[in-house]
């Protein structure tokens, strides 16, 4: 088998991206690969090199996840996240935490230091508390421009086409983070950090954190993050999915496409993944009008971008 290459793919959520925040999201994706690709070219691991490129995405307002998530319906973030380690099919998440900043590391520890999988809620918190892990107030979380959205919808108006011109105004929804890489060992990771969606019933949990919904890693095959309509790409299994066509044969791009066409033919959902195969060849497919996305490999300057409907393929790239 070819020897692998280092890759590193970053989304920051597949939506339709308001024009004016496309320089934002291509930014905030950029500093993220260059934080993850720092890690992996310095030896780093997968794993390593996508939680540090999810912590950045975290933290930066532009996105669905960590500061800047969506509020619920109690006008609270509740947040979602995973990593995956494809050396042994290794898993850590938490669901619906709302006062730690960066849940993918949390996620992480989950995996590293207890004996479970997945920690949720209030039982979440107190395993950070437990590991030293900040804990901030869920206010820290709370943007102004979340907090306007969320009175202007629990406000309710007369016309509702004032509301909704009021909420473009505030501007149009953000979406979930994500990443995957292959290190030089081989070793292929993901991570994908949420604060779901708009408005949503407190405790609801969206595709995210569930292992092979919101992310699958697998060395045999690759490594897969997925961002969109949760209640939808769980239905598909959708990263579980791509992981499987590729070990059908398919590259990381046909696996990437096979599976969003499911997502399109099979459920109403909308959405995208990432996806790196075991040779380091990236995919990517979205069936929303754009996808938020960075992308580097060896030998490569790393690339971020808006890719649209008729964006070239990534394989492009993998020549
Ligand atoms: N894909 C993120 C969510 O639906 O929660």
């Amino acid at each position: 088998m070819k020897n692998p290459t280092m890759t590193l793919i970053v989304h920051g959520g597949a939506y339709d991206i308001p024009l004016e925040t496309h320089e934002a999201h291509m930014a905030g994706c950029r500093r993220a690969a260059e934080a993850g690709w720092a890690l992996l070219k310095g030896g780093g691991s997968a794993l390593d090199a996508v939680e540090a490129a999810v912590r950045i995405l975290e933290d930066d307002p532009t996105y669905d996840a960590g500061y800047g998530s969506f509020l619920n319906a109690n006008g609270e973030v509740e947040m979602d996240a995973i990593v995956m380690d494809g050396r042994n099919l290794d898993v850590g998440a938490v669901a619906a935490v709302q006062r730690v900043r960066n849940p993918v590391s949390l996620a992480r520890l989950v995996m590293t230091e207890s004996e479970h999988t997945m920690l949720a809620g209030a039982g979440a918190e107190a395993f950070a508390r437990e590991h030293d892990i900040p804990i901030c107030p869920v206010e820290e979380l709370v943007t102004e421009r979340e907090r306007e959205r969320w009175h202007i919808q629990s406000a309710g108006t007369p016309h509702e086409w004032d509301g909704n011109v009021r909420l473009q105004a505030v501007g149009l929804p953000s979406d979930t983070v994500g990443a995957v890489a292959i290190d030089a060992g081989g070793n292929v990771a993901t991570a994908t950090s949420t604060g779901g969606t708009f408005n949503k019933h407190p405790g609801r949990v969206g595709d995210s954190p569930l292992v092979g919904c919101g992310a699958y890693a697998d060395n045999q095959t690759g490594a897969v993050s997925a961002t969109g309509m949760g209640e939808a790409l769980m239905k598909i299994v959708i990263s579980k999915q791509v992981c499987d066509l590729i070990a059908a044969g398919m590259s990381a791009q046909e696996a990437a496409d096979a599976a969003i066409a499911a997502l399109a033919e099979r459920t109403t959902g909308q959405g995208g993944v990432i996806a790196v195969d075991r040779l380091g060849r990236a995919g990517i497919a979205h069936n929303t009008p754009y996808i938020a996305h960075a992308y580097v490999s060896a030998g490569s300057e790393i690339v971020a971008g808006i890719r649209g409907p008729n964006a070239p393929m990534l394989s492009e790239m993998n020549k």
